[in-house]
């Protein structure tokens, strides 16, 4: 018997994405469960064919819901000057009872809509509950996804302070935000100017081995909570010590990355998302603290979000079914 298996393009992937407050319900869940310890997910393992590059294999297995399968990411921070993504991603999905091969699907929307959820996920937990100034460093995808789940989360957001080195980007970026979300869009010329004032800070910048972080802990007002997801490319460590909190959203694979030399001087995260999530682990301090969580990127989110496409397309028919 020919076993078939369900191709879905980036096109069909995001044709059929769900709206991102139910992804952030989604990825609030799976995180829950990874909390709880029912998930598995060993760290990334990692390869780097040029300079600054990963890519990464991630295997995980939800197993409330039966979502298994594994992601193979590239990052590449020179592909900006090739006009080519920094991300490149496909995910592999299988039956968690018999192994077939469900679907392959293109995971670079996938990373990047799961990405930002997952950042309001922190911030509902993590951030004042009054936050209403949002600050992205880094105007591209990663910038995109996650001031859509912030604002999806804090609808009564003020405004947005955008920064990036690439004048045109940054202007773009703010006047995209200002009419897709009908929010308050700056154009700070420093990136101080845009983390000054704020309530939420997200940083995606390019993680390189050796960087030249800028942030530092007097840019940052109390009761800012900061969302790297850039590793240690744009806080300082001196920032990462001001924190009233540091949390990762996984320790294992902080304790990998830092093992391969990222996160140098900078101290021990004394929490997870996941168990923050499901409330076995450290809560958001009283009064107004800094926290910081530096989100490393999780497979069970991608597999968790692939697997309801995947489902989505079987039930609408979209993809194309290839013979294995
Ligand atoms: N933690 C996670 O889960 C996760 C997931 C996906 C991507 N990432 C990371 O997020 C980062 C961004 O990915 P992306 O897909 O958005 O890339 P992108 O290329 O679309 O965006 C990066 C932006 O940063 C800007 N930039 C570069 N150097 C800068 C500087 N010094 N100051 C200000 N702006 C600068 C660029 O002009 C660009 O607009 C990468 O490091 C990637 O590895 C993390």
């Amino acid at each position: 018997m020919v076993h078939k298996v369900r191709y879905l393009s980036s096109e069909d992937v995001r044709s059929l994405m769900p709206p991102m407050k139910e992804v952030v319900e989604l990825v609030e869940e799976t995180l829950r469960h990874h909390g709880a310890g029912a998930t598995q997910m060993p760290a990334k393992i990692d390869l780097g064919p040029a300079p600054d590059s990963f890519l990464h294999a991630m295997p995980a297995f939800v197993q409330p819901t039966g979502a298994v399968g594994m992601k193979w990411v590239a990052g590449y921070p020179a592909n900006a000057d090739k006009g080519l993504p920094y991300i490149h991603g496909t995910l592999l999905l299988n039956d968690a009872e018999t192994g077939k091969p469900t679907g392959i699907l293109d995971a670079s929307v996938i990373t990047g809509v799961r990405t930002g959820a997952c950042t309001a996920v922190t911030a509902k937990h993590l951030a004042d509950p009054g936050s209403e100034v949002m600050t992205i460093i880094g105007c591209g995808v990663q910038g995109r996804t996650n001031i859509e789940a912030l604002l999806a989360v804090f609808p009564d957001t003020e405004r947005m302070l955008a920064y990036d080195i690439d004048p045109e980007r940054q202007a773009a970026f703010a006047d995209e935000i200002m009419q897709t979300f009908d929010v308050a869009s700056v154009i700070p010329p420093e990136p101080q100017e845009a983390c000054e004032g704020a309530h939420v800070i997200v940083t995606s910048l390019p993680i390189v081995k050796d960087p030249k972080p800028v942030i530092e802990p007097d840019w940052l007002q109390t009761g800012t909570l900061c969302v790297p997801l850039d590793f240690d490319a744009s806080f300082t460590p001196a920032a990462f010590e001001r924190a009233d909190l540091f949390v990762t959203d996984d320790l294992e694979q902080f304790e990998r990355y830092r093992s391969k030399g990222y996160f140098q001087g900078i101290p021990q995260p004394t929490g997870e998302l996941g168990k923050i999530v499901n409330g076995s682990g450290p809560a958001r301090p009283d009064g107004t603290p800094i926290v910081i969580s530096a989100n490393l990127g999780l497979g069970v989110l991608d597999v968790a979000l692939g697997a309801r496409i995947l489902a989505l397309a079987e039930q609408k028919g979209v993809g194309t079914e290839l013979p294995l």
